[in-house]
């Protein structure tokens, strides 16, 4: 389980050592003025690792950098390049406030996923890397002064020097650091493990380059995605991933089918980003049944995937749904029942 926890619209998870990033950065205000927000104690962070383990499921928080920084900078001006005030970020989107790499930054960070480390057992943290909008980093003269001071040729590999030091930071402390496909941009950091969405390409080159991977590329991965034509967009534009286009899913790309780098393709992963699902229920009804067709195409061989036969057994997993309260998606069953 993916846990994506830091983002510009809301910190939510209790960091002890900096506790405004939860007094502050966990609450944005709304167009009536009322606040809205919430965070999970480390207490509750315990519970849900604990539920999983008992379930055999590791749990991969996600603390994201350099990008997608606007709640935890509007928690902690210092943290930014601009040094203003900022409040969470109150639209949907990506945010241009980007951290400043200087230590005092670097010493934040270390701090926090020293806590996150202490919560999560998992051996892989992953730092984000991805949609982390440059330009300030471009008009800032500290940033451009410490770019010629490491020797760096532009912002792509400032990034890269950051997710590098970061990943020195997590390995010494026995942990490997994914990061989204980005994170190539301006060289892959040693030991990095690259997460797939923009596509399989950032994927098949860092299988290429040695690295391991995990795919998910949004157009077969995002559950977020609307499950047919019929079913309204959650966001501006519309996207269609239908069941028989997920179960078509081919983890391993062609270009790396049997090279080397096939072995660095370690899985994928649905992905379901939760800003426009308001209850547990909505989540549910766009994973199932999606989620069954990944999971068959992870755990067989391609040459034994049949679509008609795994429609033939989905039909009997419905009343499994039904027995679990599981608001799966029912459009397909329909369609199913109809045959
Ligand atoms: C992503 O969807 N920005 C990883």
């Amino acid at each position: 389980f993916h846990w994506h926890l830091t983002e510009d619209q809301g910190w939510r998870i209790e960091i002890k050592k900096y506790p405004e990033l939860t007094g502050t950065g966990a609450w944005r205000r709304q167009e009536d003025g009322s606040m809205y927000g919430g965070f999970y104690t480390q207490d509750e962070v315990r519970d849900i690792v604990r539920y999983a383990a008992d379930r055999g499921i590791t749990v991969v928080p996600e603390i994201e950098m350099p990008g997608h920084a606007q709640a935890a900078i509007a928690s902690y001006p210092e943290l930014g390049v601009t040094g203003k005030r900022l409040e969470v970020m109150t639209r949907w989107g990506i945010s241009p406030n980007i951290f400043l790499p200087s230590e005092y930054t670097f010493n934040f960070l270390e701090g926090v996923l020293d806590e996150v480390m202490g919560l999560f057992p998992s051996r892989y943290i992953h730092i984000g890397g991805d949609e982390a909008i440059k330009d300030q980093w471009k008009a800032s003269r500290k940033v451009r002064s410490l770019i010629r001071e490491k020797g760096l040729g532009d912002e792509e590999e400032l990034q890269s020097w950051f997710v590098g030091r970061i990943g020195e930071y997590l390995t010494g402390k026995g942990r490997n650091l994914i990061g989204w496909d980005e994170i190539l941009e301006g060289g892959l950091t040693k030991g990095a493990v690259v997460m797939s969405w923009r596509g399989t390409q950032g994927g098949i080159e860092a299988a290429q380059q040695g690295h391991d991977v995990i795919m998910c590329p949004a157009s077969y991965c995002y559950l977020n995605f609307s499950q047919s034509e019929n079913e309204p967009a959650l966001w501006n534009r519309k996207h269609v991933t239908e069941l028989k286009k997920i179960y078509s899913f081919e983890p391993v790309p062609p270009e790396l089918a049997g090279t080397e780098g096939e072995l660095h393709v370690i899985g994928a992963q649905g992905c379901v980003w939760t800003e426009h699902l308001g209850t547990l229920g909505e989540v549910e009804e766009k994973i199932f049944p999606r989620m069954a067709a990944l999971s068959e195409v992870l755990w067989s061989e391609s040459s034994t995937r049949d679509f008609t036969g795994f429609c033939r057994r989905l039909e009997g997993q419905e009343s499994m749904y039904a027995l679990m309260n599981i608001n799966y998606y029912h459009e397909e069953f329909e369609k199913l029942h109809k045959k």
